[in-house]
């Protein structure tokens, strides 16, 4: 029994840093992310650009690790970091590239695990943000990866560059700007103007990055900016500006079209487009997903010294975790993505998922695991378990001889 409970923490150690390997082999490829306030993480803090677009205080941030304002305009993290998020082990998106650019002794280094071009109320026609002071516009934004790639060129030669890029992922997340501007100044173009100056501008862009070496592009279209309070504000009935919502619909099919354009033309490219508009509509649409907890109002709220509280999901903070037969629980990623680190400090340092792990027998989650990893996995996990079960005995030999001591911890389950 001792030997099998020795394995299976042999087992168990390498399992998990074998699966980190796999993971993290799949994406040496660095990232590049294009585009505005939706993927910026800190680009504005240094660009002398108005108040309005920066977000480098609180409570910007106030769920992000240590509730640090970094610039993201977001509670915790932001597009470009949960998509990190989703295809690696890495915790957030590459950092700005003016952040790289100040700090030369690490700027090699960096440059090489991807970059942040992104800048809030920027656009991708040149004049967007002007009324801002923003001039990181989405062709500015490329001329700056025109300098990443020199100095990638420059560190490992143009093959190797090719080959990298060709393999990495450009994540752009542009054009909100360009609607809000025109329907808020309305001012340098006619609609059906706009709407070709914006189609042509970012077919340009996107070639150039094809020529720069891209080939694999994620895409993000325009949620329903009518809905945001700059404009929705001019709506007296309460809704939302129909105009821009038109526009940001608009931009998704000449979006699609210029990708399926290039995609044609251009060998090896490739692209995945997502539907910001439809993804945001369906949560603003589906009354069901909220609940107006209307504490908001605090006078209506006279010093309460204990608050209890009764429902379901909406307010569960963890109830379901406690029962065994329970299937609604949500003690797994990505629930919890926002979560503060800090907010830990008083539980368990494994957190629940460890906790509730260590108290399945070892036996069963070996089966479990092996049934559900892949065959590399699950060979590898055999060996270590045969390395565990030969190894017990020897490490008992070597304390019968007095070469060494172990302490027996009588707390560790025993195996079934
Ligand atoms: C933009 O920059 C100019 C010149 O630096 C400055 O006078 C102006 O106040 C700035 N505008 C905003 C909105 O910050
Ligand atoms: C990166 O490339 C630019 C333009 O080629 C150059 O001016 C700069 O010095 C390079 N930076 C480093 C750290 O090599
Ligand atoms: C204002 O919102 C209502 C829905 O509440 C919508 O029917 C109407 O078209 C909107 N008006 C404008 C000018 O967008
Ligand atoms: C976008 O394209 C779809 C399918 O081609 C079409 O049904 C829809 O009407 C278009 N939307 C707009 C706003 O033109």
């Amino acid at each position: 029994m001792a030997a099998m409970r020795f394995s299976t923490w042999v087992f168990l150690f390498l399992f998990t840093g074998l699966e980190a390997i796999e993971v993290s082999k799949n994406y040496e490829a660095p990232l590049f992310v294009f585009g505005d306030s939706t993927v910026d993480v800190g680009t504005n803090n240094f660009l002398p650009v108005s108040q309005e677009i920066k977000a480098n205080f609180p409570y910007n941030g106030i769920d992000y690790p240590y509730s640090d304002p970094t610039g993201r305009f977001s509670n915790g993290y932001n597009i470009a970091d949960q998509i990190v998020r989703v295809l690696s082990y890495n915790k957030r998106s590459p950092p700005p590239f003016l952040s790289l650019v100040n700090h030369a002794s690490s700027f090699k280094k960096k440059i090489l695990q991807g970059v942040n071009f992104a800048s809030g109320g920027s656009g991708i026609l040149d004049g967007t943000g002007g009324e801002y002071n923003n001039t990181m516009s989405l062709g500015k934004q490329i001329q700056q990866f025109v300098t990443v790639h020199s100095n990638i060129t420059e560190l490992r030669g143009p093959e190797e560059t090719a080959d990298m890029l060709s393999k990495s992922l450009f994540l752009i997340s542009v054009g909100s700007n360009d609607i809000l501007d025109f329907v808020h100044y309305n001012g340098r173009y006619s609609p059906p103007d706009f709407l070709t100056a914006i189609h042509s501008t970012y077919h340009d862009h996107l070639k150039s990055l094809y020529d720069l070496g891209a080939r694999k592009f994620g895409i993000l279209s325009v949620p329903p900016v009518g809905c945001c309070p700059l404009l929705s504000y001019h709506n007296t009935s309460g809704g939302c500006l129909e105009e821009a919502n038109a526009f940001a619909q608009l931009f998704y099919n000449a979006t699609e079209d210029i990708l399926n354009q290039l995609s044609l033309e251009l060998p090896g490219m490739t692209y995945s487009l997502g539907n910001l508009y439809e993804m945001t509509m369906l949560v603003i649409e589906d009354q069901y997903a909220f609940v107006d907890v209307c504490l908001a109002n605090k006078a209506a709220v006279p010093a309460t010294p204990t608050i209890f509280i009764f429902g379901d999901s909406t307010a569960d903070v963890g109830t379901n975790n406690f029962f065994p037969l329970s299937l609604s629980k949500a003690y797994f990623p990505y629930n919890g993505i926002d979560f503060r680190p800090e907010s830990r400090r008083g539980g368990s340092a494994m957190g629940t998922v460890g906790a509730i792990v260590m108290c399945i027998p070892p036996t069963i989650l070996i089966c479990v695991v092996l049934a559900l990893s892949s065959l590399k996995v699950a060979v590898v996990s055999i060996v270590a378990v045969v390395i565990g079960l030969v190894m017990q005995p020897c490490l008992k030999y070597v304390e019968k001889k007095r070469w060494l001591k172990f302490s027996t911890n009588a707390d560790l389950p025993d195996l079934h």
